[in-house]
């Protein structure tokens, strides 16, 4: 029954397949409208902080141990040690409440990209286009459907393959286009007073909520505590340098993040001014304030229907990659056919991703925790399972395991520069700091603190 284990073939292979995953719309939708809620410049540097430390010790963490045991989450946990079986599991269950909504956003994306074609831009560029838009009950559960049938065509006819190779000429496009685009919105009058606001730092803006905002956000971008970095890391060769493969992704990631903000946030002040209510858009940020952008634009039409198809692509890879994570864990689970598991995995895609649409218009009335239910999964999924899968990580390495487990992973080829850091992080710096995080997340969303 068990199948050979492929690996990556070239050291470059590696870091594209995972930073494929890693590149999505975390960072290109997530990342820009987190930062102009929660401060701009405070923000984004407690963001590198905690990615060059938290993001940094994870990643090794899950990669190697991926590496190590040639297995994924639900094995890999138990192959170390029994008792710690739980973890494995409870990692697997956050990416089958990730996956609805991100198709859910995917087809936001799916509908700017036919916007955009059909040359509708100014009336994109309006102010309640998209809030108007999302309310409908059947247009946009319509796109969401179209596509999750993409993404599960895809898995289950096996060509993810051929739109990964697709996305790797497409991503440096992107991010070619990024740049442009920044380009474009800081020489928009006022946008200056946005740049300013992204990059430099307020420190009166420093609380619980941003950090726990950040770190949220850097699980979620890099594709850490959901079992993701532990299945690629199984597939990882040995000859492959684990601890500057994991620096590449880092930097990749994050600079694409970093470039998302740049083209957004000077923006919002340059078309809607930088007043709490513009900044504060939360999900709706980059559908709102990109069309105007675009609007403002020579061919502006044309680089918008680019620019959507090539955040398209890049989601398009992110969900697959996901949707090919669930479907793996049913297969193992439950010992069905590919098949089945496919059918599985959409009728749960469908099951939760409706609802989530129609939380913005005609079921708006359930509010589990006063959030709407992209919120709510999302919170329930960044905010408290990753923390809490993450500081079991933390202990099962640091304490049961030990590091040196992992380092002599890591150092199959070559010496782990990092490792005293690494080993001060794993086993005390980021179990300590995760638990207080995760208290202060879930006292804010039961109302016990404002913050
Ligand atoms: N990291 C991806 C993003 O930024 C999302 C993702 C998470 C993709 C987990 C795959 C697995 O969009």
């Amino acid at each position: 029954m068990e199948k050979k284990r492929g690996s990556f073939t070239d050291k470059l292979g590696f870091v594209l397949a995972a930073a494929g995953s890693a590149v999505g719309l975390g960072n290109l939708w997530r990342f820009p409208y987190l930062a102009a809620k929660h401060g701009g410049g405070i923000f984004l540097l407690i963001y590198l902080i905690l990615a060059v430390t938290f993001g940094f010790a994870l990643m090794v963490t899950e990669i190697a141990l991926g590496r190590k045991t040639r297995l994924s989450a639900v094995g890999a946990y138990p192959a170390l040690d029994k008792r710690f079986k739980f973890l494995g599991y409870l990692s697997s269950v956050i990416p089958f409440l990730i996956t609805p909504y991100y198709c859910v956003i995917g087809g936001w994306v799916l509908k700017y990209l036919v916007v955009f074609l059909t040359g509708q831009v100014s009336s994109a560029a309006a102010d309640e286009f998209f809030t108007g838009y999302i309310a409908q009950p059947a247009a946009p559960v319509i796109f969401f459907v179209i596509y999750v049938t993409v993404g599960m065509v895809a898995v289950l006819l096996g060509v993810e393959g051929g739109i990964e190779k697709a996305s790797k000429f497409m991503m440096p496009v992107l991010v070619v286009m990024t740049v442009f685009i920044s380009v474009f919105s800081l020489m928009q009058p006022g946008a200056m007073e946005g740049l300013r606001y992204y990059l430099l730092p307020d420190f009166s803006r420093f609380s619980a909520t941003t950090v726990m905002a950040a770190m949220g956000q850097l699980f979620y971008s890099m594709s850490l505590a959901m079992g993701i970095m532990i299945t690629y890391g199984s597939y990882m060769k040995k000859e492959t340098n684990l601890e500057k493969s994991v620096r590449q992704i880092e930097i990749f990631d994050t600079g694409i993040a970093f470039m998302a903000g740049l083209m957004i946030i000077p923006a919002v002040f340059a078309f809607s001014g930088g007043s709490e209510e513009a900044l504060g858009k939360g999900p709706s940020l980059m559908f709102i304030t990109l069309p105007k952008v675009f609007d403002n634009m020579k061919f502006g039409t044309l680089v918008g229907a680019v620019f959507f198809l090539l955040v398209l692509f890049a989601a398009l890879t992110s969900s697959i990659s996901l949707t090919e994570t669930l479907v793996s864990i049913v297969v193992d689970k439950f010992k069905f056919s590919r098949k089945k598991a496919c059918g599985v995995v959409y009728a749960w895609l469908l099951a939760l991703g409706i609802p989530v649409s129609l939380g913005f218009g005609i079921w708006s009335f359930i509010k589990p925790l006063g959030m709407s239910l992209l919120d709510f999964f999302d919170f329930t999924s960044n905010s408290v399972l990753m923390p809490i899968a993450a500081i079991g990580t933390c202990i099962f390495v640091g304490f049961v395991i030990k590091p040196k487990t992992l380092i002599e992973e890591v150092e199959v080829n070559g010496r782990f520069k990092m490792k005293k850091f690494y080993s001060i992080m794993i086993k005390y710096i980021a179990p300590v700091c995760l638990v207080a995080i995760l208290i202060f997340a879930v006292m804010e969303a039961l109302g016990m603190i404002t913050v």
